[in-house]
């Protein structure tokens, strides 16, 4: 059995063979309903004329000191903060692992009650923890020591929305883990919807959720997911089905890329043509992905008070499917990693440098300042941190017999929690 050339072709295999399960959110129809009307009644009890200000007055200078002004705000909120981590000084993305056993994770896949069975890698069966124990150091700055109840505080009275795909649904379920161990039981809930699911805080009045929208645009493939990329079909031109859920919320992260990555092209259609979606183009993926953005981007701009909102963008979270990318040529996809590679600048071919331009390209030329969590070079150096087998799909965790077959069934996309995504989390609350 030979790899598939490259990496794109690979994530594709992974999508086609399993990823449709594992992606799709746990979800009891029940909940649907319920989300809907309590959604509704949401907006309509809050004003459902609320506008905020768009941002298209704002220039250069005016960003800078909206930004200012927005952390200064921030900053006077918070009790205990001492940040030796400066957001506009420090760059994240110069640094090393560093092994240190002595680190204590906040959570396990055991404590915390609200991960998922596809990451719970310990309970899946994964054998080694060595993948625990790594901290990031970056070259110039430390970074703050995460603690519970400072990142509350900052959250106390805020929504906090994270936006994408199931490796953002990682970030947001690692950072729940990692604050809900201090909420005594009554304190705390989490109601699960098919596309919007709420974590919430009650005595700090705060809430931490997730909204799924894998592409951020419009597609065919969001609530109910056609596992044959072929057959998805985005409107690039439209957020417009996802935005409703994104407005009045105080902190907004967004990430979309993997799901980019399933073929050389994209259907794609906009507009509106007579015939709808069969009316679409395929357009190569950065072309698509360059519209998309461009379109998420322009409601960013047109409807988010940077007053009020901060937004943050994180950056594409590498696969690892190519072996021969980190010099393990017999190596099965990332299945035999334990530890790091630790080639300084290492940049496999799961991390599409294409994609990596238009995000910067997109994001610079925005009147709404958002904050890019750059999380793909130290990301690409964990060979070692995917669930790999110890994951499930289809709702089942693997069975003996395709864990044995690892070339096929290794997911080497997704991230064990706790793990990487708690280090993105360490490095998110302290732009905060
Ligand atoms: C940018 O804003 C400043 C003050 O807010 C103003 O003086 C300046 O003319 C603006 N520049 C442009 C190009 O709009
Ligand atoms: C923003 O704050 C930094 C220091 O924190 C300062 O150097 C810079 O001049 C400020 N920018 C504006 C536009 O006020
Ligand atoms: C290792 O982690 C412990 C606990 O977080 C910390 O006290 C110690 O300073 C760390 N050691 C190094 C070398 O960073
Ligand atoms: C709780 O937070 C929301 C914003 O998320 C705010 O609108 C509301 O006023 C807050 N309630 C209290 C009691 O502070
Ligand atoms: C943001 O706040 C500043 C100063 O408080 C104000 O001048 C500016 O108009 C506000 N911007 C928007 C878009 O509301
Ligand atoms: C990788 O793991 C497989 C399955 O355990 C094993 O058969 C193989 O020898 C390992 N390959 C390398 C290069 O370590
Ligand atoms: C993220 O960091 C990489 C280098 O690590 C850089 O090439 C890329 O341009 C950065 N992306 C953005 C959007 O800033």
């Amino acid at each position: 059995m030979s790899f598939p050339p490259s990496t794109a072709s690979g994530a594709m295999k992974a999508f086609r063979g399993k990823l449709h399960f594992p992606i799709i959110m746990v979800c009891a129809i029940a909940f649907i309903s319920l989300l809907y009307t309590e959604r509704i009644s949401i907006i309509l009890s809050s004003n459902p004329f609320f506008k905020v200000k768009s941002c298209s007055k704002t220039n250069a200078t005016s960003k800078n000191k909206n930004r200012n002004a927005t952390l200064d705000k921030l900053r006077d909120t918070i009790l205990d903060d001492r940040f030796e981590f400066d957001p506009e000084e420090c760059s994240i993305e110069n640094g090393k692992w560093v092994f240190n056993r002595s680190i204590e994770p906040l959570y396990s896949d055991r404590s915390c009650p609200y991960l998922d069975r596809q990451v719970s890698c310990v309970k899946n069966g994964r054998p080694d923890s060595g993948y625990r124990y790594w901290q990031w150091q970056i070259q110039d700055c430390t970074l703050p020591r995460f603690n519970p109840e400072v990142v509350l505080k900052k959250l106390s009275g805020k929504r906090l929305l994270f936006v994408g795909d199931s490796l953002q649904r990682g970030q947001w379920q690692s950072l729940v883990c990692m604050v809900e161990s201090i909420i005594p039981e009554d304190q705390k809930s989490m109601r699960r919807g098919h596309s919007h699911t709420v974590f919430r805080a009650k005595e700090y009045n705060a809430s931490i959720e997730f909204y799924w929208a894998p592409f951020l645009v419009d597609s065919n493939s969001d609530e109910h997911i056609i596992g044959n990329p072929k057959e998805r079909i985005l409107k690039v031109d439209s957020v417009a089905k996802h935005a409703k859920y994104w407005t009045g919320v105080d902190i907004l992260v967004f990430n979309t890329y993997v799901w980019w990555m399933s073929g050389y092209t994209i259907k794609s259609y906009w507009g509106s043509f007579p015939n709808g979606e069969e009316g679409y183009e395929e357009l190569e993926a950065p072309a698509a992905y360059r519209i998309a953005l461009k379109t998420w981007a322009n409601w960013v701009d047109t409807n988010v008070n940077p007053n009020k909102t901060r937004v943050f963008f994180t950056t594409m979270s590498p696969t690892h499917m190519r072996s021969a990318d980190w010099e393990n040529p017999d190596g099965m996809r990332c299945f035999n990693e334990t530890k790091p590679y630790m080639k300084k600048g290492f940049w496999g071919t799961g991390s599409d440098k294409k994609i990596m331009r238009v995000v910067s390209e997109v994001i610079n030329k925005m009147k709404c300042p958002v904050s890019v969590l750059n999380v793909t070079q130290m990301s690409n150096y964990r060979v070692d941190a995917h669930t790999k087998v110890y994951t499930e799909t289809g709702g089942n965790v693997l069975t003996d017999e395709q864990k044995a077959d690892v070339l096929h069934n290794s997911d080497c996309i997704h991230w064990c929690l706790p793990g990487v995504p708690d280090t993105w989390n360490e490095i998110f609350v302290a732009h905060l």
